[in-house]
């Protein structure tokens, strides 16, 4: 049994879905973060657009897209400081994978999910959306924000620049990682080197091809870069629930994925099985022997998230850094009941009805397996 005083758990980013139609953090979004930082210590806030064409398909999704974002989270960064808790955001573009006609991708290559053929950037426009990660980190830091963490898993534009079967660029941003490379000099340069630089990434992805290899050129890409944390993840939104693991609630689905509203029977009664047939079981801790190979690679902090769930399967990791997303939503205070009861069982059932009612108008909640 280690010491659990030696592992660090931290909130990992979580959709709230309470953002206004122009992705300014509502009061309901503030009441959040201020609840949630007398519980949690560290947490990583959900992923918030860099400019209007990167916006996700979710509703609500709050951006860090200009100047005016800087006032509005203040409050919400000073709430979680005045609880002695720090608060990283997170900065994304969605490239291919949303549902608007602005979509904008590295390629041509609509994915198999979304469906949407998004405008293939230019490499003037490429540069661009790098000078856009470079801005949302500075409006970020200047809102107080402890940090920024890049999204460059599930799929997400910096991402897709990863993925060889979507990336078909001729020009130098053909290079899988460079485009990453240059979004983290750009904020570096934009914040200065003591802000600190997050990385979220996927492991392994479900449709496209990532090999090992792949992923350990990345980790080592991110270690020649030093930045300041590395959190590995798992998959595409193409099977989104792969990312997440557990229940698939079709039910819900069905009826708040704005996207199945355009599939006809003949989709829902052939190709759905299909789809079902690729998800993988539910497993505790099942992105953890990638964290420990990237963990051997480098010196920098990698978090491991993805299916812990009790204080037993955190002890057995025997990992120092591991972030939580879905036993906070199903109770803040788990950490609490942790330290109270070292065998505690997250109450969390895995019934993912939280991360499908992300793609419906709804805030974030926990469910408990009852049917919205
Ligand atoms: C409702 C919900 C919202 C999520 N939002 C984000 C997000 O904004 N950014 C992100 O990188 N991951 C997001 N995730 C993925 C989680 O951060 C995490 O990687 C995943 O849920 C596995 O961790 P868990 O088993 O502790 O839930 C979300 C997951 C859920 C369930």
């Amino acid at each position: 049994m280690i010491d659990r005083g030696h592992v660090e758990i931290i909130r990992s980013a979580t959709f709230e879905g309470m953002a206004d139609a122009h992705g300014f953090p509502t009061a309901r979004y503030q009441r959040y973060y201020a609840m949630l930082s007398r519980h949690v210590k560290k947490m990583v806030c959900g992923f918030l657009y860099i400019s209007e064409a990167g916006r996700a398909m979710h509703p609500g999704q709050a951006g860090m897209d200009s100047p005016a974002k800087i006032a509005a989270f203040r409050p919400i960064t000073r709430a979680v400081h005045d609880n002695g808790a720090k608060i990283i955001a997170q900065i994304a573009h969605a490239g291919r994978q949303t549902n608007h006609a602005r979509a904008e991708g590295v390629s041509a290559r609509p994915s198999s999910y979304f469906g949407v053929r998004p405008k293939a950037l230019s490499t003037a426009e490429v540069e661009g959306v790098i000078m856009d990660f470079a801005r949302a980190a500075q409006f970020a830091r200047a809102a107080g924000f402890d940090g920024v963490q890049l999204h460059a898993a599930h799929g997400y534009l910096i991402h897709q620049f990863m993925l060889r079967s979507v990336n078909d660029r001729t020009d130098a941003y053909a290079a899988p990682y460079l485009f990453l490379e240059r979004v983290i000099a750009a904020v570096r340069e934009g914040c200065g080197a003591d802000f600190p630089l997050w990385v979220k990434i996927s492991a392994g992805v479900d449709i496209e091809s990532f090999s090992r290899a792949d992923f350990l050129a990345l980790i080592h890409t991110l270690d020649a870069c030093r930045v300041d944390a590395i959190e590995v993840s798992y998959g595409t939104m193409d099977v989104a629930l792969n990312i997440f693991r557990g229940a698939a609630p079709l039910r819900t689905i069905l009826r708040f994925n704005p996207l199945m509203a355009s599939k006809g029977l003949a989709w829902k009664l052939f190709r759905l099985p299909f789809e079902y047939a690729r998800l993988k079981p539910f497993r505790p801790a099942y992105n953890l022997e990638a964290a420990r190979l990237a963990q051997a690679q480098t010196t920098i902090p990698v978090y491991a998230v993805g299916g812990f769930q009790s204080g037993a399967e955190i002890a057995a990791a025997n990992f120092k850094h591991i972030s939580l997303c879905r036993p906070f939503i199903c109770e803040p205070n788990f950490l609490k009941k942790l330290a109270a009861n070292p065998a505690y069982v997250s109450k969390c059932i895995h019934c993912n009805l939280c991360a499908v009612m992300s793609d419906s108008d709804r805030p974030l909640r926990c469910y408990l397996g009852k049917q919205p």
